[in-house]
């Protein structure tokens, strides 16, 4: 949107130096063709770890996923105010129909512990991610679910060539520090600009 191609294609090499870019595609190309099985728990499809399993989102996981979006967003720091469930349902489904559409679930005893919601940008400088919703169940934040479901996201999306994870969030909260403990960084040319209407 709007960027100059120079500051396209710097921007571009700064968030991947050119040895990381060979060295990364080499190595997911690497993964995808000869370790695209279950192999040690860790697949580019399915990741298995001390009873978390991370997985693919299906739509038979829509409800549980909308339960658990309501509980983490209603609490502190947010503390949205989703009037119902079915409100939440909606909002999800919407993100969920879009064509573009990719999500990941964490489960642990078969329940739903961490969420991942996002879509793809056919960006010219390559596919880039876009997430629209992250968490991860009240009771299960802090050990280290939100991280695992962060690498796992980013190694399956890089897999199939994805080059960029971006996302928006609050700054000066909780969550930024996990993004930028997860290799994120902020971008400072960029503004969220909003109107009231
Ligand atoms: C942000 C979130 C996804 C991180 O997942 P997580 O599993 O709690 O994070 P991890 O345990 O893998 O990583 C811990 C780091 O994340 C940060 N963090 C963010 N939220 C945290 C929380 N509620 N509890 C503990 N650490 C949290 C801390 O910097 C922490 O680092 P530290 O252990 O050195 O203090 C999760 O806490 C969450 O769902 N929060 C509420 C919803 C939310 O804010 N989502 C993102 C909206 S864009």
């Amino acid at each position: 949107m709007g960027m100059s191609i120079k500051a396209a294609i710097k921007d571009h090499l700064a968030n991947n130096p050119l040895k990381e870019h060979v060295n990364n595609s080499i190595k997911d190309h690497w993964d995808y063709f000869v370790h695209n099985g279950l192999e040690n728990g860790v697949s580019e499809q399915f990741y298995t770890d001390n009873g978390l399993n991370i997985r693919r989102f299906s739509w038979e996981d829509l409800d549980e996923c909308a339960e658990l979006f309501r509980e983490v967003f209603s609490a502190d720091p947010w503390y949205d105010n989703w009037i119902s469930s079915y409100q939440a349902r909606n909002y999800l489904n919407e993100l969920i129909e879009n064509p573009v559409f990719q999500g990941f679930v964490a489960c642990e005893d078969s329940r739903i512990v961490a969420v991942c919601i996002g879509h793809r940008r056919s960006w010219w400088m390559g596919d880039e991610f876009f997430v629209d919703e992250f968490f991860v169940e009240n009771g299960r934040q802090g050990n280290g679910v939100g991280t695992k479901m962060m690498n796992f996201v980013t190694n399956s999306l890089a897999a199939h060539g994805y080059n960029r994870l971006i996302l928006l969030t609050n700054k000066e909260i909780p969550a930024e520090s996990f993004y930028l403990k997860n290799g994120f960084n902020n971008n400072l040319e960029r503004t969220v600009m909003q109107k009231k209407i």
